[in-house]
C-alpha cells in the first residue's frame, strides 16, 4: 500500500450534480473509501491532524449517523477513546435528548442518549463532511446540553463557500476543502 496525499484524495472524490435535489452538488466520500490505500491514508491523515491540533486527549469520539459512523469508530480505536452515536430520531433506546435541525437538502431531528457522556468529558466530533453546518451545529448544542466539553469537530470534507463553521459553536477543522 502506498500513502495517498491530500491532493490525490481530493482528485478521487466524485461529484454528482443535482443529487439528492436539484442545485446540490453531492461530494461522494465513498469514491475514496473503496480504495484500500486511500482509506488508510484518510485515517492516518485525520489522526495526524488531531495530534497537531492537540485534540487527541479525549474521552469520547462522537459520530453522526450515517456517514460519520464510518470514520468515527476507526479514529476512536486509534485514540483510545470510546464511541458515542448521534442518531436520527426514534432509533436510540432509553432517555434521549433531541434537537431539530436543517442541513443542505433536508430537515430532520437528531438524538443522543442522555447517559452516553458524563459531565465534563472531553469530546471530539467526527463527520464525513460539513456543508451548511446545520448537523454539526445541532450536535454541539446536544453535547453542551449534556455538559460535555467539545474540544472540536473534524471532518474529511468542507464545502467552504457555505461557511458552515459559522453555525457551529466549537472549532471546526477539515482535511480537504471544496
Ligand atoms: C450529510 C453529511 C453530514 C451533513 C452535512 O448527512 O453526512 O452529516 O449532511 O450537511 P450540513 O453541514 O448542511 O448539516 P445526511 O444526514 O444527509 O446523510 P447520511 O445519513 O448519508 O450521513
Ligand atoms: N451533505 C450535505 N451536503 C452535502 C453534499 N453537497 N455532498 C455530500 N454530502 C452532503
Amino acid at each position: 500500500l502506498y500513502d495517498s496525499t491530500l491532493s490525490d484524495l481530493k482528485d478521487k472524490i466524485k461529484s454528482y450534480p443535482d443529487f439528492p435535489k436539484e442545485g446540490i452538488i453531492f461530494r461522494d466520500i465513498f469514491s475514496i473509501l473503496r480504495d484500500p490505500a486511500c482509506l488508510k491514508s484518510v485515517i492516518d491523515l485525520m489522526v495526524a491532524k488531531i495530534e497537531k491540533l492537540k485534540w487527541n486527549d479525549v474521552d469520547v469520539i462522537v459520530g453522526l449517523e450515517s456517514r460519520g459512523f464510518i470514520l468515527a469508530p476507526l479514529l476512536a480505536v486509534k485514540l483510545n477513546a470510546g464511541f458515542v452515536p448521534i442518531r436520527k430520531k426514534g432509533r436510540l433506546p432509553g432517555v434521549c435528548k433531541e434537537i431539530a435541525y436543517t442541513l443542505e437538502y433536508r430537515s430532520d431531528v437528531l438524538e443522543i442518549q442522555e447517559d452516553s457522556i458524563n459531565q465534563g468529558q472531553r469530546v471530539l466530533v467526527i463527520d464525513d463532511l460539513i456543508a451548511t453546518g446545520g448537523s454539526l451545529g445541532a450536535t454541539c448544542k446536544l453535547l453542551k446540553g449534556l455538559d460535555a466539553k467539545v474540544v472540536g469537530c473534524l471532518v474529511l470534507l468542507e464545502l467552504d463557500q457555505l461557511e458552515g463553521s459559522k453555525n457551529v459553536d466549537a472549532p471546526v477543522e477539515s482535511l480537504i476543502t471544496f
